[in-house]
Parts: structure tokens; sequence; C-alpha cells
């Protein structure tokens, strides 16, 4: 029996170590283990041994049967090993693809370009640095100082109402903190502008502005801004005409006449909405303009003298023209699209006709 148990010891450890296949190794599996395998019908004979040969045999059959079931575990990592190396080796018929062939195969080009929004920016950024205006940053998370307070927008103030403004919520600083929160306009560049510089002072400030809005085809939640701060010795309303119809020439490309009609602004005196003539009907009345041949384009007027005070600068001696547009809304005008929502949608099929 010993020698019975040596021999397939032998044999079998010999086939293991040639298997170079799974279904090889799954079949020796079956041959030693299966139902009618060699080691599983070995002990059947037992019964009739002498019982002292069993204790001699019983032992050594055990010991076979681990080795060999290791043999075989150890015999299966080693051929799952080299079939993994042989996948990794395989030149997978890529061998001659050099960066030179690559290049032959034809792949999809797509260029980005700048969003419509911000192409029109630079226009009107270049249009205006023309005249001697140099750009200007001021934050996007103001204080309620800078975006309202100094601006003749004191707290409580019904003019707050103009603009639906979003504060940030600074319970997380202790009792009471500075009231921060998105600017709503670019005029929070305004007495920043006038702490820094003296007169004569000629910026624009362009970016983004928030408000707590009911988003609809002319109003956006987050928008853009552009606004000029023009302060010099007799400046009048006369200049003020003059820049606002530059704009509006530098933009659509012709003579678009500019009208100035009075409104509320708490930090410009006068101020002035302005509207230019109705570029789709030139002024006789369409749908767009609403039959009345003008479309109100921007918000402007001469700096309040309380403003300026606010800002160092003496209103006796100087006086200011500060001036706003929506650069999307012009951009709706002047591409004739009728959704602002749009500019901001990510949809390619729309951004990429610009
Ligand atoms: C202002 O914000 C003033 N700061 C403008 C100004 C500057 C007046 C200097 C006087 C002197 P208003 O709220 O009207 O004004 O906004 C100005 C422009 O921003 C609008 O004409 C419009 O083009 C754009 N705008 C305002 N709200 C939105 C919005 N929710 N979505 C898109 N554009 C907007």
């Amino acid at each position: 029996m010993r020698e019975d148990l040596n021999n397939l010891q032998k044999k079998y450890t010999a086939e293991l170590n040639e298997a170079t296949s799974l279904k090889k190794l799954d079949e020796l599996f079956l041959k030693l283990f299966g139902k009618s395998g060699e080691i599983t019908t070995f002990p059947k004979s037992f019964p009739s041994l002498p019982k002292d040969e069993v204790k001699v045999i019983a032992p050594l059959f055990n010991k076979t049967k681990q080795e060999l079931e290791s043999a075989l575990e150890k015999r299966r990592e080693e051929v799952k090993l080299a079939g993994f190396k042989k996948i990794l080796e395989e030149p997978l018929g890529l061998k001659d693809v050099s960066s030179k062939t690559l290049d032959k195969i034809p792949s999809k080009k797509r260029e980005g370009h700048m969003h419509p929004i911000t192409q029109f920016e630079e226009e009107i950024v270049h249009a205006f640095a023309k005249l001697g205006f140099q750009q200007f940053e001021a934050p996007h998370i103001d204080s309620d100082t800078y975006n309202f307070e100094k601006l003749n927008i004191p707290q409580e103030h019904p003019a707050r109402d103009l603009w639906d403004t979003l504060y940030i919520d600074q319970t997380y600083l202790g009792p009471n903190p500075s009231k921060l929160l998105l600017r709503t306009h670019t005029s929070n560049s305004q007495v920043r502008i006038m702490e820094k510089f003296q007169p004569p002072i000629r910026l624009m400030n362009l970016g983004r502005c928030f408000r707590y809005e009911n988003v609809d085809a002319r109003h956006e939640h987050t928008f853009e801004q552009f606004e000029l701060i023009y302060i010099d010795k007799g400046l009048s309303m006369a200049n003020l005409l003059y820049l606002s119809e530059y704009f509006f020439q530098a933009i659509f490309g012709y003579d678009v006449k500019a009208r100035l009609k009075p409104k509320y602004y708490p930090f410009v005196e006068p101020g002035a909405g302005v509207d230019g003539l109705c570029i789709f009907c030139k002024g006789k009345g369409c749908k767009i303009c609403g039959g009345v041949g003008w479309l109100e384009l921007a918000g402007a007027g001469m700096i309040h003298p309380t403003v300026l005070k606010n800002g160092g600068i003496d209103p006796d001696i100087y006086s200011g023209i500060a001036w706003g547009v929506g650069p999307g809304r012009m951009a709706m005008l002047r591409h004739e699209i009728n959704d602002l929502r749009l500019f901001n949608s990510g949809d390619l099929r729309f951004l990429n006709k610009f």
C-alpha cells in the first residue's frame, strides 16, 4: 500500500508539473479528488487491512493527499501567472504603431474658442481702452459698505429693493461681523477707485454680479456688468451722451443714436437711463422695442456729490460720470438671441455658432 501511495504521488506530481493549462489541471483534480478519483477511493480498502497497517498507512495517506492538494494549488497559480504574462507580452498587433502612424489615424479635431460674451467684452474693453480707460478689479464678495452704504444707500433705505441681494451667512464669525454679500453691481468699484486714485480718473470695471432673481429670458442670477468711472474737472451730461453714442457705434458698428431719460439711481444725480435707437427697426417701432423705437441699454449719471465725498474727492472741484451696462443683454441684441440663459447653458449647439 505504501508503494502504491508513493507511485500515485510520483505519477501525479509529474503530471501536474507538465500541465500548462487550467483545463489540464481541472482534469487532474477530477482524477485525484473527483467522486471516483484515485485519492477519494484510496481509503476504501482500509477496512480490509490489518489494524496495525491502517495505523501506519492512514497518516501517510493524509500526508500524500495534502501534498497533492498543495501541489495542485501551487501549479494552478503558476499556470495563471504564466497566462497573464503572456497577455502582457503579446504585441496585440500594435507592434508597428509608432507616433508617425498614429498621426495618420484620422481623429475628430475640436477646437475651443472664447465664450461669446467674453468675445463681446473684449471688444468693449478694447473700444474704451482707445479713449484712455484702464481696467480695475473689484471683489465679487464684498462688504455692504462698498456695495451700498458708500454709494449713498444706507441701511433700511428703500432703494435697496432695486437690488435683490444675496447675503453671506456669517453666523460662524461671531457677533456683529461687517456684513458680507455677493456684489449686486460693478458700482462696488466706484468708491474703491476714488480711495485709491486721484483725478483725473478713467477706469473701467468688468465682471460678474449676482442677484436673487426670478430667472427668466432677460434675468440671470449670475451675469456680467461693465462700468465706466470718469472723474475730472468740468464733466457734464454732454460727455455722458458722447460716451454712450461712442459705445453703441463701437459695438453695433454704425451710427446708433443715444438718448438720455431721467432714471433714479441713488449714487448718481442726475441719473439716466441710456436708450439706443432700436437697431432692429431704426426707430420705427417693432416687437423688440415694444413699438417705442428705442431700447434701454445702460444706466448712468453724474456721480452724486455724497459719493464723491465718501471717496475723498471734493465735489466742488471735480465731477464724475458713472456708466454701466449688462454685456449679456447687449450680446442678446447684437446676435438677435431671445433668451439670455442660452449663454450659460453649456449647450455646444448654441456656443459653437460663435
Ligand atoms: C445697476 O446695477 C447700476 N449699478 C448701473 C449704473 C452704473 C447706474 C453707474 C448708474 C451709474 P441696473 O440694476 O439697472 O443698474 O443694472 C444695469 C444693467 O445690468 C441692466 O441694464 C442689465 O443690462 C444688467 N442686468 C441687471 N440685472 C440683470 C440680470 N438679472 N440678468 C442679466 N443682466 C442684468
